[in-house]
């Protein structure tokens, strides 16, 4: 017997959850499905999973610190075995995360997939969407050298400029409607928990969506 079915046994006759892996092992999914644009969703997944290992690897070394910002993503990258690896891992699993993200909402699109009764998995998609820009903009910031100054200062002083709660939604996110250490803090949080955590529960909605209303098969 392997060990996988060993630890299904055990956990079996505690949870009775032999029925429920079953049922969905079990499940039927439209042929045309086999297409690898379906894939698509599971490539972001898989990359968001990618950025939580290698970014609980990175918070080990990081000090989200306008001194030392900048010095620890210099220590991480010439200094800390096996650092540059786990650094260039997060960079690059964050690319192929937009990438798969924007080609996957495109198949959704352009195959019609968004129509009834899928308009609220759509909805979850588009924040999901903006969480994975704002993944991608917050870490960029956490480098914290000269582009990526330039770069969080168009970025996070443009809502300054929205009528009347301008000023009051930079403070409220980044502390100040200046760049200072306090921002760091912030764009720190949202890189390292909020973003993460909020990401994390849509993805379950949408693949709990998913699962209940089955993949569109219009082609
Ligand atoms: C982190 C981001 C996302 C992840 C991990 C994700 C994951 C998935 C997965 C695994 C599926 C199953 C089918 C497939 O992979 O094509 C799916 C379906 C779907 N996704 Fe996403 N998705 C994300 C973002 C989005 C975005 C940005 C949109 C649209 C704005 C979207 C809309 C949909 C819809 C409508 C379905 C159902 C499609 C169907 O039934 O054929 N998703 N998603």
């Amino acid at each position: 017997m392997s060990l996988t079915t060993k630890l299904i046994d055990w956990l079996d006759e505690r949870l009775g959850i032999r029925s429920d892996i079953e049922r969905a092992l079990r499940k039927m999914v439209p042929k045309q499905a086999a297409n690898p644009v379906y894939c698509l969703g599971g490539v972001a997944f898989l990359a968001f999973l990618v950025e939580v290992v290698t970014g609980i690897a990175l918070a080990r070394y990081y000090l989200p610190d306008a001194a030392f910002a900048y010095e620890s993503v210099r220590v991480i990258t010439y200094e800390v075995p096996l650092g540059s690896l786990v650094r260039s891992l997060h960079y690059w699993a964050g690319n192929v995360m937009i990438a798969a993200v924007l080609l996957h909402m495109l198949r959704v699109y352009f195959m019609g997939a968004y129509r009834k009764p899928r308009e609220l998995n759509w909805l979850v998609g588009v924040a999901l969407l903006l969480l994975t820009f704002t993944f991608g903009f917050s870490g960029y910031a956490l480098r914290w050298d000269v582009a990526s100054y330039g770069a969080t200062s168009v970025v996070v002083l443009a809502p300054a400029s929205l009528p009347f709660a301008g000023a009051w939604v930079v403070r409220v996110f980044l502390g100040e409607v200046a760049i200072t250490g306090e921002t760091l803090t912030r764009l720190y949080f949202l890189h390292v928990f909020l973003i993460p955590m909020a990401a994390f529960t849509l993805m379950i909605i949408h693949f709990l969506m998913v699962r209940r209303q089955g993949i569109a098969s219009y082609m």
